[in-house]
């Protein structure tokens, strides 16, 4: 898809755009906003934000729909931030830690081993108690953050061997994702973490440039990593939300009444994206297992004294390590 100016995407697109294309199907309306998703079409958030844009368009009576636009069809995560910036791209769903570029508050909500569950993450990303101004702190850099989807339990996999110790990632280049903090903790985990986007993973544990890399087993068995680096190790060290942005402008273009419609919309698709995210891991561990992949549970207990230093690194202003109590809290 050739990414045109499409007057901020603020305008509504010419007929039939939808269908031509290659998004997920939006239903007809007048405004048919652009959400940037970097994973397939069947994945939960994928799923659930298009069932927001159907809901959308019945209760805005046809003014308001949403289109995904799957599999980094828009660019990666990383250009995808831009995108909305700029004006080009509505919305977009991207991994928390990117915007950690912007504020690193952000890394609160993205250290390693601070979530105890899928249901504490989720108590506290669409908590405006708990995440006070963070979500409205970027929007002089036109980026608005307007709640959080769970993407389940981050894991380090690798083309070699089981992970049972820190050790064992010694001299071993596994991929995260871009921000610093995640290239520091894998460092402090016993590896080398070599940020990356989502899209050339693969290729580059093929080639060798990557021993491996860190994810859920969603993305490990879905973008076939199985295939390249067979052994999986449940480290079980990061819960990386990942966050729908959009610019406070694309927001603000709708009325008040449609934008309530829009956030009450929203939070029915982070409950359906939460049953749909905990099946999929289940299924997805199944059939990496079934295609010849290794799973092994170390103990974690090494793994989290060893990036404990990080929140002494990361959290470095009042304001995130009030929201890093804040977080804690709510787990007990
Ligand atoms: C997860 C997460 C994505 C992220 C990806 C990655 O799948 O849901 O938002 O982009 O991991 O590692 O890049």
């Amino acid at each position: 898809v050739a990414l045109t100016a499409c007057g901020g995407g603020f305008e509504a697109p010419a007929e039939g755009s939808a269908e031509t294309t290659g998004g997920a199907g939006a239903p007809e309306a007048e405004t048919v906003f652009k959400v940037a998703f970097n994973q397939n079409a069947d994945q939960p958030e994928a799923v659930a934000m298009t069932h927001l844009g159907e809901r959308l368009a019945e209760r805005t009576d046809g003014r308001y729909s949403l289109e995904v636009f799957p599999n980094e069809t828009l660019g990666a995560q990383k250009d995808t931030v831009e995108l909305v910036q700029a004006g080009t791209v509505d919305f977009a769903l991207v991994a928390g830690s990117l915007l950690e570029n912007f504020n690193p508050d952000f890394v609160a909500l993205n250290l390693p081993y601070v979530y105890d569950s899928q249901e504490h993450q989720e108590a506290v990303l669409n908590d405006p108690e708990i995440t006070g101004d963070l979500y409205t702190s970027i929007e002089d850099q036109n980026i608005r953050v307007l709640g959080g989807f769970s993407a389940g339990t981050r894991s380090v996999y690798n083309s070699s061997h089981p992970i049972e110790t820190p050790e064992d990632l010694a001299g071993l280049k596994i991929r995260v994702m871009e921000s610093d903090t995640n290239t520091r903790m894998l460092e402090l985990m016993g590896g080398t973490g070599t940020p990356m986007g989502q899209g050339e993973v693969y290729t580059a544990i093929q080639s060798g440039v990557l021993d491996g890399a860190e994810n859920n087993e969603s993305i490990y068995a879905n973008l076939k990593h199985d295939e390249v680096a067979p052994y999986y190790s449940y480290t079980k060290h990061l819960m990386i939300p990942d966050l729908l942005i959009t610019s406070p402008e694309a927001f603000d273009s709708m009325s008040e009444e449609d934008r309530a419609v829009f956030l009450e919309e929203l939070q029915v698709a982070f409950e359906e994206s939460s049953e749909l995210t905990a099946k999929v891991m289940t299924e997805s561990q199944a059939a990496a297992e079934e295609a010849g992949a290794e799973f092994n549970e170390p103990d974690v207990a090494p793994f989290r004294d060893a990036v404990k230093p990080l929140l002494d690194e990361k959290l470095t202003t009042d304001t995130a390590k009030d929201l890093h109590d804040s977080v804690r809290a709510a787990a007990e």
